[in-house]
């Protein structure tokens, strides 16, 4: 297998509007970044993800794009990107940029242009479609909510748009689009940014005929219908031969509805599509069998096993794995997997990084998830931003599955407003994020949880984190260790080897707050340990503590 740089990468997530405001106008922009790139390499990633910093009407925060070539005034301007990644790089730093081409904005002068007319030059850019018996074409729904069809007035037909009505789905089997999107791709690797996450990039092929598909709770098929359709491998093995490959990138698709046997294409080791991809399986693992995401959660710690063994073993020497538990669409996994109370905070957090760091494939940190910052405790709608958990809420909650009193008691353990609160740096007002009002609310516990108290602490969860990056920097049993599970149907314990060459790492770790009694496998019984989240291991341990996290060492040859 030829060894490639993101494979020992860990990157960090940025999602702008959130991180460092430098002006003081509540959101947060690129000088901010620029400020703080010395925080994260202090943390020890050598690649930044940025969530979309282009022209945008903010429909749903920068994913709905109006110019690519341009910069969000919000965020600053084409220099202050210029000055950023020339900084991130001499610090040695990767800059990896969102792509957004599954839609653009409605505002993109692409589909200012497409909606004129039927026969205006632009009209093929996007997916058009008569009325079918007078209403929709088809009942595909929208992520967000109501359907994935808008009749446009002015020449009575509709258009597709899996997310919001501002975001109109691009013809990806319009050549023409092709051409623009890798053109455009092509500028920002001339900058010399160092690749590109692909946002929900498994929809851009979509059934020319769009076949209705199984409605769901909400009343609508799922948007992930459009999933892996039937040219989706060709265009992106289109946009690898055209523009990836000319360069040495690290690529992410996010592929909503990604199966395993489909993640081999996409991210396969020979590089003919995307370096990884995102998959969703464990993100799913707790929804609700009916109602999905948007409802009470369903923990199932054997079910997580299962789905995370099973990438680990099945893509290993094949294709390449992602490791996330984070990212601005998910809520805080401390409170989701872990225990956000301040008893047990920082231990499940540093527990989770472990599971999830001494697994074969890239980690991604997402913002704050390194100091264990947690959900938001909201108490009403208007505090929210988020128009995917509005959406949904609204959706179901009008079809009478809650009261506004459980859907707001839902939403503050599932919105992704969780994850989009402001950084909390210090505590001085607002978390030091700006010197005006944020445009989220700072979650009241900052005056407990900063980076500046957990980078003062030596036994932090900032500083727990920075061990495991540089273990990974240091151990190749970390990157391309084979991965085996253990205890499969344990209720409370993740157990798994990694074995390398001579070396064998044995992670445990305990996902809930009890003692549970467990037996070292022979081999184990007096190795070293390499990192825990206790400050002292016993000897030949005989009980996993509260979300204990240790992680054994041994020497296959008996050499240790
Ligand atoms: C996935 C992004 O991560 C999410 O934030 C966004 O709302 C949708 N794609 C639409 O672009």
């Amino acid at each position: 297998m030829e060894k490639k740089w993101w494979q020992k990468s860990v990157v960090y997530q940025i999602y702008p509007r959130s991180f460092q405001d430098s002006n003081g106008d509540g959101i947060g922009d690129i000088a901010g970044i620029t400020s703080r790139l010395p925080y994260i390499r202090e943390l020890g990633v050598d690649t930044v993800w940025l969530s979309p910093i282009y022209q945008s009407p903010n429909d749903d925060n920068g994913y709905d794009i109006s110019d690519y070539q341009a910069i969000m005034a919000d965020f600053g301007t084409m220099e202050d990107f210029d000055e950023m990644l020339a900084k991130a790089h001499e610090l040695g730093l990767k800059i990896v940029m969102d792509l957004v081409v599954n839609h653009t904005s409605d505002e993109h002068r692409w589909f200012v242009e497409s909606r004129k007319s039927k026969d205006n030059p632009y009209r093929d850019y996007y997916i058009w479609r008569e009325p079918k018996n007078g209403a929709e074409p088809s009942n595909w729904g929208s992520c967000f909510g109501g359907s994935a069809w808008q009749l446009d007035e002015a020449t009575g037909m509709y258009f597709l748009h899996l997310f919001s009505k501002k975001q109109p789905d691009l013809n990806w089997d319009n050549p023409a689009v092709r051409d623009e999107v890798f053109e455009m791709m092509d500028w920002w690797l001339q900058k010399g940014i160092d690749g590109f996450r692909m946002d929900v990039i498994s929809l851009i092929s979509k059934e020319p005929d769009f076949p209705d598909g199984e409605a769901e709770a909400g009343g609508y098929a799922s948007f992930q219908i459009a999933a892996n359709g039937p040219h989706e491998h060709e265009y992106l093995q289109e946009m690898n031969r055209r523009v990836l490959s000319k360069y040495d990138l690290l690529t992410v698709g996010e592929c909503a509805g990604v199966t395993l046997e489909e993640a081999k294409s996409y991210a396969n080791l020979d590089g003919s599509e995307l370096s990884m991809v995102f998959q969703f399986e464990h993100m799913e693992a707790d929804f609700d069998p009916e109602l999905g995401r948007y409802a009470a959660q369903h923990k199932d710690i054997p079910k997580l096993k299962e789905i995370l063994s099973r990438w680990e073993v099945e893509l290993d020497g094949i294709a390449w794995n992602s490791l996330y538990w984070n990212n601005h669409d998910q809520p805080r996994i401390v409170s989701r997997y872990g225990d956000d109370s301040d008893e047990w905070r920082e231990l499940s957090a540093k527990m989770l990084g472990t599971c999830l760091h001494m697994m074969q494939g890239t980690p991604y940190v997402f913002q704050g998830e390194e100091l264990g910052m947690t959900n938001f405790p909201w108490t009403s709608l208007e505090q929210m931003n988020d128009i995917e958990s509005l959406g949904n809420y609204r959706q179901l909650h009008d079809r009478g599955y809650y009261t506004e009193e459980e859907g707001i008691a839902m939403l503050r353990k599932r919105s992704r407003d969780n994850a989009r609160t402001p950084m909390q740096w210090d505590d001085s007002p607002q978390a030091g994020f700006t010197a005006g009002t944020p445009w989220l609310p700072v979650n009241p516990n900052y005056t407990r949880v900063n980076a500046k108290e957990q980078m003062a602490r030596e036994d932090s969860v900032f500083h727990y984190y920075q061990k495991l990056i540089a273990l990974r920097k240091a151990m190749d049993v970390i990157v391309y260790g084979h991965y085996r599970l253990l205890e499969p149907e344990h209720e409370a314990l993740f157990v798994y080897t990694r074995t390398w060459e001579e070396d064998e790492l044995l992670v445990i770790c305990n996902f809930t707050d009890k003692a549970v009694p467990y037996t070292l496998p022979e081999e184990f019984r007096g190795s070293s340990v390499l990192i825990g989240n206790y400050p002292q291991v016993p000897e030949n341990l005989q009980t996993v503590r509260p979300y204990e996290a240790v992680v054994f060492q041994r020497k296959t040859s008996g050499l240790c």
